[in-house]
């Protein structure tokens, strides 16, 4: 059995994790899948948004395999938050938005990989949560440092150093998701979602998520100036063209990605 699923309907791709025995805890294996599925993805200029969820009814994912961390070697583990960070790099410098469908508890390494797509949408029985420090060790795919941009340092520090999980409408509150859904409306909703963004300027899309990344670490008026250059580049597009033309002419704009 493949650990990781992935499945197109039109520029909208589904990545789901497939572990729900185990509630899709990430082993090397899963990684490892998830790591070439993410780079064949971001090499696909069809591709104009992915949603990440988990299998099963319970899980996005509990975290890292903890049986298979339990006997590494600091090598080993330091190749294995590697592996990690590199998912959390291609989703996050993807071409495309990538949209977490938190369906159930989304802990440690899950709930850094939530963290590493563009929007969290969070069923209303989700359990998120960085409870690593229960283990004797901390968040190794990233958490300790988008968990504090994201939510803030405060909350950061609180959720790293209790390990307590939240559930939904207080990861709502304090900013870690963006919307809270029925359960049973959470793939329908995310999807709609995602077919929206995908009908839009892709080339857009791609410089507005780029801006925003390079721009959080960096001056204020050299973000400015990375977005005015990114304004500015997509004026050289058919996708502005027809996008402004379409506006004029009072129809629905085709945007082509070029
Ligand atoms: N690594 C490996 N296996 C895991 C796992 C993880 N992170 N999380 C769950 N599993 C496995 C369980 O061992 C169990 O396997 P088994 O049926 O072969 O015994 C199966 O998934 C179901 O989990 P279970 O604990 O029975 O479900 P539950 O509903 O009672 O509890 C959790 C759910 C999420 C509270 C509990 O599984 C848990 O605390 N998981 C670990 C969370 C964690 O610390 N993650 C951070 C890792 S760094």
């Amino acid at each position: 059995m493949t650990t990781v699923l992935v499945e197109r309907d039109g520029h909208v791709v589904t990545v789901t994790l497939n572990r729900p025995d185990k509630l899709n805890a990430l082993n090397e294996e899963l990684l490892h899948e998830l790591g070439r599925a993410v780079l064949e993805l971001s090499r696909d200029p069809s591709v104009r948004c992915a949603i990440l969820t988990g299998a099963g009814e319970k899980a996005f994912a509990a975290g890292a395999d903890i049986a298979a961390m339990s006997e590494m070697s600091t090598t080993r583990a330091k190749q294995f938050a590697e592996m990690g960070h590199a998912i959390g790099h291609a989703m996050e410098t993807a071409h495309f938005p990538v949209i977490a469908a938190v369906n159930g508890f989304a802990l440690g390494g899950g709930c850094e990989l939530a963290l590493a797509c563009d929007f969290i949408y969070a069923s209303n029985k989700a359990k998120l949560g960085q409870p690593e420090v229960n283990l004797g060790v901390i968040p190794g795919f990233g958490g300790t440092q988008r968990l504090a941009r994201r939510v803030g340092e405060a909350r950061a520090r609180e959720l790293c150093m209790t390990g307590d999980m939240v559930n939904a409408e207080e990861a709502l509150r304090i900013g870690l998701v963006n919307a809270v859904v029925p359960h049973a409306e959470l793939l329908p909703r995310v999807r709609e979602v995602a077919n929206k963004m995908a009908a839009k300027g892709p080339l857009a899309i791609a410089a507005a998520k780029r801006v925003i990344l390079r721009g959080a670490d960096v001056p204020l008026p050299t973000a400015n100036e990375l977005e005015a250059t990114a304004f500015a580049a997509l004026f050289g597009t058919a996708d502005q063209r027809e996008g402004m033309r379409a506006f004029v002419e009072k129809r629905g704009a085709k945007f082509e990605g070029r």
